[in-house]
């Protein structure tokens, strides 16, 4: 799959872009799809903005819902999914004494939005901390229901970690705080296009997925879906002329905005369907898997997971070898920046117990020799200073 399908995406040649989990990367003809339909809007802009932009939203919202399983009216596209759990947040009456829970695997915006949330409501933010190296789901659901108590007013869990690159048990957890009456945030920012997903069935209180990760779609395509009973209470960030006129209505229209992105995100559907969804999901963690693997060998690091790859999905975080692993912060980012400038390899490191960490994405449009890359340019590392 991979030589020929470089070419479909408009990354820069000779770079071993490894970091697709964060930005995600647009296939040329959905960059071509979205100007199209930035020509369309600024050809028409009434007819597109004002008459259509319902039925085009509802339009766009049918494959994302046939991809992971929601009902149109139960979702609304936002721009991210930090603007999705800020929107959650913000609705949510939160009483002082009540405890936000997440766990120390959260994504730092998240950490943020949450303690900006507790500290208004004089209530308290809690991080469980759960150590790797972790062997099972089972000791994730384990340390989470241990951490639960009668204050917990929400839980928000990862899908797919950041740091860690892990996939979560999020159905197992949702059951178990569902019995115990705990409503649970799924931040599933990485999940949509990694993971074969059923969002619906996860049952959780609010999910959100980010599409311009891996779907692949343009930079500024996500939703958020809430539970029929729950969506009363929730609105968009932004409240415009139709509060009050239901979920769908109201995330629909959130004041001008460039609907370019969601337009276009059924393209990108498209395509990564004609690659095929369980082909390229396969490919994808079967390349992660090996090259976690690859790194731990030559290396000789502890690993955060099994090295069967039982909890990755397409990305798999790996320690870095000493003396790296130690450096300062400054040096860690000296060492990025030399990586793509000196051999034109991106991929983000991540501070992880004490420790740097690289994380490595595998897309479609990679191949084994791009961490074969990554290995190298780090044991030259290691014997000169970079
Ligand atoms: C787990 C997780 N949550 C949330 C986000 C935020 O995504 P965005 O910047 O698109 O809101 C990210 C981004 O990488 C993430 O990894």
């Amino acid at each position: 799959m991979t030589a020929n399908h470089r070419t479909l995406w408009m990354l820069k040649d000779g770079i071993a872009f490894l970091n697709h989990g964060s930005f995600g990367a647009v296939p040329r003809c959905v960059f071509d799809e979205q100007n199209d339909w930035r020509r369309r809007i600024e050809a028409e802009p009434v007819e597109i903005l004002g008459r259509r932009c319902r039925d085009l939203l509802a339009a766009a919202k049918i494959p994302v819902g046939q991809l992971l399983r929601m009902r149109p009216d139960d979702f609304g596209f936002v721009t991210n999914a930090t603007e999705a759990i800020n929107a959650v947040f913000r609705c949510l009456k939160i009483n002082s004494g009540d405890e936000l829970l997440t766990t120390t695997h959260v994504y730092n915006a998240i950490r943020q939005t949450m303690r900006f949330t507790a500290e208004r409501a004089s209530a308290t933010y809690r991080e469980i901390d759960i150590r790797t190296p972790i062997y099972s789901g089972q000791q994730i659901m384990d340390a989470i229901l241990a951490n639960l108590s009668d204050r917990t007013r929400l839980l928000v869990i990862d899908h797919v970690t950041s740091p860690t690159a892990l996939v979560f048990p999020v159905e197992q957890i949702v059951a178990a705080c569902g019995s115990r009456g705990i409503d649970v945030l799924i931040d599933g920012a990485h999940a949509p296009g990694m993971l074969d997903l059923s969002v619906t069935a996860i049952h959780a209180a609010y999910y959100t997925g980010n599409l311009h990760k891996w779907a692949c779609a343009p930079k500024g395509s996500a939703f958020l879906w809430v539970r029929p009973d729950r969506q009363a209470d929730i609105h968009p960030n932004i409240i415009s002329h139709h509060l009050g006129q239901g979920f769908g209505r109201e995330f629909d229209w959130q004041g001008t905005r460039d609907i370019s992105a969601f337009l276009a995100t059924p393209c990108a559907l498209d395509f990564m369907g004609d690659l095929g969804w369980s082909e390229v999901r396969r490919q994808n963690h079967d390349l992660a898997v090996w090259a976690h693997q690859m790194l731990f060998e030559k290396w000789n690091v502890p690993p955060l997971s099994p090295l069967d790859g039982s909890l990755l999905g397409s990305m798999a975080t790996a320690q870095l070898p000493a003396p790296l692993c130690d450096m300062a912060e400054d040096a860690a980012q000296r060492f990025q920046q030399f990586l793509y400038d000196e051999h034109q390899i991106e991929v983000p490191l991540i501070r992880w117990q004490e420790r740097w960490h690289i994380r490595v994405s595998c897309q479609v449009y990679n191949g084994p020799e791009d961490y074969l890359r990554l290995a190298g340019a780090i044991d030259g590392s290691i014997s000169s200073a970079f």
